[in-house]
């Protein structure tokens, strides 16, 4: 029997003010992008917005349904449509913020499981780390240096590789 263990880095800022001016213009864009959201069902209006290693931001947010399976999450979208349009370019960064209409979030919002898979593929794929930064409404900025971070483990290509049939 073996045990291993891993360690996380998660770096913590008081408010925005404390990121670099490139980080800070990434997280004002995804709070502009959180004010588009299509969410009438959950009133949980998220933005999100990547900065690509071309210089481009894209922003997403989240785009809900009558039929709740078929809406997507906003990372998802801004990550989706950045790949779409420059599939060989990098992710530098991709930030995500939250509002609701029932309250100020003042704490950050921690990306789902699926958004984080998708964060992976890229990441692997790029072979360059993803800078995650996260805020709510106001408040503490989270940051995590790669988006390996918030899921490690993840599922990768490699096993698909090594299993396919021939
Ligand atoms: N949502 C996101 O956009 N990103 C996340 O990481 C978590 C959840 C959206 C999906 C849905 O529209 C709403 O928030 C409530 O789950």
């Amino acid at each position: 029997m073996k045990k291993e263990l891993f360690s996380l880095e998660i770096t913590y800022y008081d408010s925005e003010n404390e990121l670099n001016p490139k980080d800070f213009q990434l997280l004002q864009q995804a709070h502009l992008a959180s004010q588009k959201a299509y969410a009438p069902y959950s009133r949980f209006r998220v933005g999100a917005a990547v900065r690509l290693a071309n210089g481009e931001i894209v922003q997403g947010n989240n785009q809900e349904n009558a039929a709740y399976p078929s809406g997507l999450c906003a990372e998802r979208v801004a990550l989706f449509y950045a790949h779409a349009t420059w599939p060989d370019v990098a992710v530098e960064a991709i930030a995500v913020t939250v509002r609701s209409e029932r309250t100020i979030i003042n704490e950050p919002l921690t990306p789902c499981g699926s958004c984080r898979q998708v964060m992976a593929e890229y990441e692997k794929k790029s072979n360059q780390k993803m800078r995650v930064i996260m805020q709510g409404e106001t408040g503490p900025v989270m940051v995590a240096e790669s988006m390996n971070v918030l899921l490690p483990f993840s599922f990768v290509d490699d096993y698909l590789l090594k299993y396919k049939p021939e």
